[in-house]
């Protein structure tokens, strides 16, 4: 077993026969987490909205590792039609080994929309997306299959006030952003219970990336570079704190990957913002067992999908 501190992200175990589901595949961290597990042998699956973009990802991938084996379904986490769709889509794929829940809307908008389901739209899509695919997927994980969520920092910074998860009645961007957060991470962990309780052999587990720009990660021409230039300044200026994306995908492809991650695990950057993954902890109202219950209730309602467990 390797020591907690010691796994070692660019030496990953083979995972030939393998096949991981990554949502938000085609940009962004979600694209390193495809190319990372690529490389180790793993079938991938990307989900995503922009078949554009999905394909410029898997050229990009398969530039590199052309045995790569990776395929497109489009999926727009806002929709729960296309959240149906997709997952009928992807169920093909079974077994699946790893559903990584990686996509989601970082920079809200300033005003409150709201998705096609009448959701508050950051965390309708984040969230809400996120348990209606992971619910209707649910069957086709294998006895081995993992869960993996992505938390965020976020999380430390905006406290959790559950009766507004919704921002019904007041609505911020980032407070919407970081409620979105809470409600990944109280849902990955809720799993984690119900799984264990269950004696059920399947994951769920939480990553998150410290703070990681395209700014300063490894270039990929058509991927790295198309992030409009204010945001790109804003990277710029303020990214050497944290890290490149590729190096922000390694907490999640440590969830992925690392045959010693127990249930219910978290892992982020040594030094928080940056550095190799490590074990770390979530915030602890949004690990509460009373948050969990009352969240998984609620998405279960407003979904109207009951998830078998
Ligand atoms: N970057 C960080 O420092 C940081 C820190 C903490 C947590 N995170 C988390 O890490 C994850 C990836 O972030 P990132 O920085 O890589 O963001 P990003 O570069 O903006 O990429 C986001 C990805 O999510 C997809 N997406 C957004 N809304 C979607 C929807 N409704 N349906 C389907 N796909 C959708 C995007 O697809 P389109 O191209 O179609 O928009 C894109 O592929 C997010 O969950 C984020 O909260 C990031």
């Amino acid at each position: 077993m390797t020591a907690p501190a010691d796994w070692d992200p660019r030496a990953l175990p083979r995972l030939d026969g393998r096949t991981v589901v990554v949502t938000g595949g085609n940009a962004g961290i979600g694209y390193f987490v495809s190319e990372q597990l690529a490389s180790a042998g793993a079938r991938v699956v990307i989900a995503a909205r922009s078949a554009e973009k999905a394909r410029l990802a898997i050229d990009s991938i398969r530039s590199r590792f052309p045995e790569a084996e990776l395929a497109h379904v489009p999926l727009d986490l806002t929709s729960l039609a296309s959240v149906r769709a997709a997952s009928e889509r992807i169920a093909e794929f079974r077994p699946l080994h790893a559903l990584v829940n990686n996509a989601g809307r970082v920079v809200a908008s300033r005003r409150r929309l709201e998705t096609e389901d009448g959701f508050e739209l950051t965390v309708g899509g984040n969230f809400l997306g996120h348990f209606a695919l992971t619910t209707l997927l649910f069957p086709a994980l294998a006895a081995d299959g993992r869960v993996v969520g992505l938390g965020s920092d976020s999380t430390r910074m905006v406290r959790l006030e559950p009766t507004k998860l919704w921002s019904e009645h007041r609505y911020g961007a980032f407070r919407a952003y970081a409620y979105s957060k809470h409600a990944v991470t109280g849902f990955q962990l809720e799993l984690a219970r119900r799984l264990a309780a269950a004696g059920d052999t399947r994951r769920s587990l939480l990553a998150h990336p410290g703070w990681a720009t395209s700014a300063y990660a490894a270039r990929r021409p058509g991927i790295t570079d198309r992030d409009p230039w204010r945001g790109r300044f804003f990277e710029t200026l303020t990214g050497w704190v944290g890290q490149g994306k590729d190096r922000g995908a390694w907490p999640v492809v440590r969830a992925v990957a690392d045959p010693d991650a127990a249930n219910g695990s978290y892992f982020g950057p040594r030094w928080e913002l940056a550095g190799r993954p490590v074990p770390t902890r979530p915030v602890a109202s949004a690990a509460s067992r009373e948050f969990g219950a009352w969240l998984w209730g609620d998405a279960e309602v407003k979904t109207g999908i009951r998830f078998p467990l």
